[in-house]
């Protein structure tokens, strides 16, 4: 189990650094991220490199225990790199350039920019690659953006030369004969800028696809120039997932040696927190147990606003919740809160005057808990039966077209979440394209790209037995080409689903049924399966016919009164479920439980409101986390008799303080 902070020597002066080390050491600090912003002090000018500071900062870090992971400086080029050449700052989808003042302000394509980036890579690799005081790499920091230059666009069209290898086959799968489109040329083809008013949503998604891979590219460019260079050391990134979905992350991790990701759960009102669950679940599907949270929000957040302070127990809690899910590290944001720039109010561990105070004994206490019990809490597997797909590409193509103004993707994601989380059903949030045989339930929202190979894979695990649950808007449109589909919706999918959709509308701001804007007809669950429950439908409705399929739930009122608003179909040894709608919160839980019932899923207890229960680990090994989200006291019964580890005393019942944690084993 690794404890860390992101730390920053060089915003202090160097007198200071040995009074940081001091105060890690006794705060059980075990790890720092160094130098992923600190390309000017690393390179003042072009190859002429100065890491003296740094191996002095690591030596003073060192001599206290404390290892390090090294990021590469690449989101942050010095203006004299910029100065050299504005044509590394990205352009926007309005075509404006970008300027120099912020980070992030350059094109992954850029020729010289890529030069600028092998060359600091290497050099730091060079110097300290194998070095004994370091265990990893992250390369550059949270990757995103689209960048629309001149640069990018030849890029693109290589990149479209190699996926449709002809202009004839590149004007078929787009339909460019709409509007007269169809390009003689290569070069013709244009970037999606907003220069155009509305673009080919061929041409479109394949963009986003090529942008995705750009950042894929780029980091393989980084782990080239450092591969070389390594000793025992292990390379990662730090993911985020809060609105970064530019990238499809499922690609971005292949190359890499383990996942981390950034965790900032309060930003502004209550702290997101069945988000973050969802985050980790993602990171743990795209990566396996053993991820980090490179940075852990352990102060108020803010850049020019701040955000309220974590309540007492909060820092600790957030760090057992990503444990409980299947961290093995985590690195507070940030060790002290800067006197300079643009993060002057984003808060770390130590407050602007670098004195102890209470977020510095809360990281502390959770070092010391760790020191004690790290390793036994942290066993190798999450056992989960159930998985919750996330599609990048299908993200992108709703992004590009919403279809309903009340559609998004991610937000549905989150609610199909939501009913499971409640239930402490333990999910995986994974992608696609990962082998989901070992899973006995499917959740796949809104799957609208769908391809024949994924039909297949589905067709076999529902065949073999599994349950999948999908929801309107599948199937609509053919993968490669964003092309809707020539069939009955949901199309591909039909078969499975035993049912198909005699007309659709969208609930998005339109009166449907009820004659109130964007409040949709009501649905009721039957009263078997489901038991009977009830709600309104929100973004978007199908009225569906029934191939094959029982009806599932009824529109309760509107135009289609009494016809299905969702099915369930038998297949092979399995069960499909098809919602035609988006199903209010009650629903979603309805849902969850139903399902929890029906495949005798283990989870954990049921438990209050804002109370999470998690097992990590399987058999003997096996560890529940209890997490108390509530400003409250919270005692709940365990339903069976465990031993509790703090204490060492069997239980059957624990009284959680606010924000309070407890762990127990069987
Ligand atoms: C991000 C970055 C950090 C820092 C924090 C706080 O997640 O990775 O460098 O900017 O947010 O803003
Ligand atoms: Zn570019």
């Amino acid at each position: 189990m690794i404890v860390g902070v992101d730390y920053y020597p060089e915003h202090w002066p160097e007198d200071r650094w040995e009074r940081d080390a001091e105060l890690m050491e006794e705060a059980g600090i075990g790890l720092v991220r160094l130098a992923e912003f600190a390309w000017s002090k690393m390179e003042p000018e072009e190859g002429s490199f100065n890491f003296d500071w740094l191996d002095r900062a690591m030596e003073v870090l060192y001599s206290r225990g404390i290892e390090v992971v090294l990021g590469t400086p690449t989101a942050a080029p010095p203006a004299w790199i910029i100065e050299e050449d504005r044509s590394i700052l990205p352009v926007d989808e309005n075509g404006d350039r970008e300027g120099f003042g912020a980070r992030r302000h350059y094109c992954p394509n850029h020729p010289r920019y890529r030069e600028h980036t092998r060359r600091i890579v290497k050099a730091m690799g060079e110097r300290f690659g194998g070095d004994p005081r370091l265990v990893g790499w992250q390369l550059d920091n949270e990757f995103s953006g689209r960048c629309y230059c001149d640069y990018c666009k030849e890029a693109f069209q290589d990149w479209l030369k190699e996926k449709y290898g002809s202009l004839e086959e590149l004007n078929e799968e787009w339909g460019t004969i709409f509007w007269s489109q169809e390009y003689g040329e290569w070069e013709e083809i244009p970037l999606p800028t907003t220069r155009a008013r509305a673009h080919n949503p061929g041409l479109h998604l394949d963009y986003y696809r090529f942008s995705s891979d750009s950042w894929v590219d780029y980091q393989d460019l980084q782990l080239e120039a450092l591969r070389p260079t390594l000793g025992d050391e292990r390379v990662t990134h730090n993911f985020m997932f809060a609105g970064f979905t530019g990238i499809d992350y499922s690609e971005l991790g292949e190359e890499l040696d383990f996942l981390s990701w950034d965790n900032y759960p309060l930003i502004s009102g209550e702290p997101r927190t069945e988000r973050a669950a969802a985050a980790h679940d993602l990171a743990r599907g795209l990566g396996g147990t053993g991820f980090w949270v490179m940075e852990e929000q352990s102060g108020p957040s803010g850049w020019n606003v701040v955000s309220a302070t974590p309540r007492p127990g909060q820092i600790k809690l957030w760090s057992y919740q990503a444990l409980a899910r299947g961290a093995d590290g985590i690195v507070f944001f940030r060790w002290r809160t800067c006197r300079v720039g643009t993060e002057q109010y984003w808060h770390g561990v130590l407050d602007h005057h670098g004195e102890p105070g209470r977020r510095y004994d809360e990281v502390k206490e959770f070092a010391r808990e760790m020191e004690e019990v790290g390793k036994e809490i942290t066993p190798d597997r999450v056992p989960v039966e159930v998985a919750l797909i996330k599609d990048y590409e299908t993200g992108w193509a709703f992004e590009i077209q919403p279809n309903s103004t009340e559609l998004d993707y991610e937000e549905e994601g989150l609610a199909h979440y939501h009913g499971f989380h409640r239930l402490n059903v333990p999910l995986d949030v994974i992608t696609p394209g990962e082998d989901f045989s070992d899973y006995g339930a499917l959740i796949a929202p809104n799957l609208y790209l769908v391809n024949e190979e994924l039909r297949k894979r589905l067709e076999r695990f529902v065949r073999g037995g599994g349950t999948l649950i999908l929801s309107y808007r599948s199937g609509v449109k053919e993968s490669r080409n964003n092309k809707v589909v020539n069939q009955l919706l949901p199309g591909e999918l039909r078969q499975l689903v035993g049912a198909h959709v005699e007309e659709y509308t969208t609930l998005g701001g339109s009166p449907w049924g009820e004659g109130k804007a964007g409040e949709g007809p009501a649905i009721e669950f039957l009263p078997h399966p489901l038991g009977s429950m009830s709600g309104r439908a929100r973004v978007w409705a199908d009225r569906l016919k029934l191939d094959r399929a029982r009806p599932l739930a009824l529109y309760r009122s509107g135009p289609w009164e009494g016809e299905p608003a969702a099915s369930i179909n038998e297949y092979g040894a399995g069960t499909v479920i098809y919602l035609g709608s988006g199903l209010p919160r009650n629903m979603h839980r309805g849902l969850a439980y139903w399902l929890k019932e029906r495949m005798e899923l283990s989870g954990a207890a049921e438990t209050p409101a804002g109370v999470e229960a998690v097992w990590r680990g399987e058999g003997d090994e096996a560890v529940l986390y209890l997490l108390n989200h509530n400003a409250e006291e919270v005692t709940l019964s365990l339903q069976e008799d465990l031993k509790e580890l703090k204490s060492g005393e069997r239980r059957e019942e624990i009284t959680l303080s606010p924000y309070g944690v407890a762990l127990f084993r069987r």
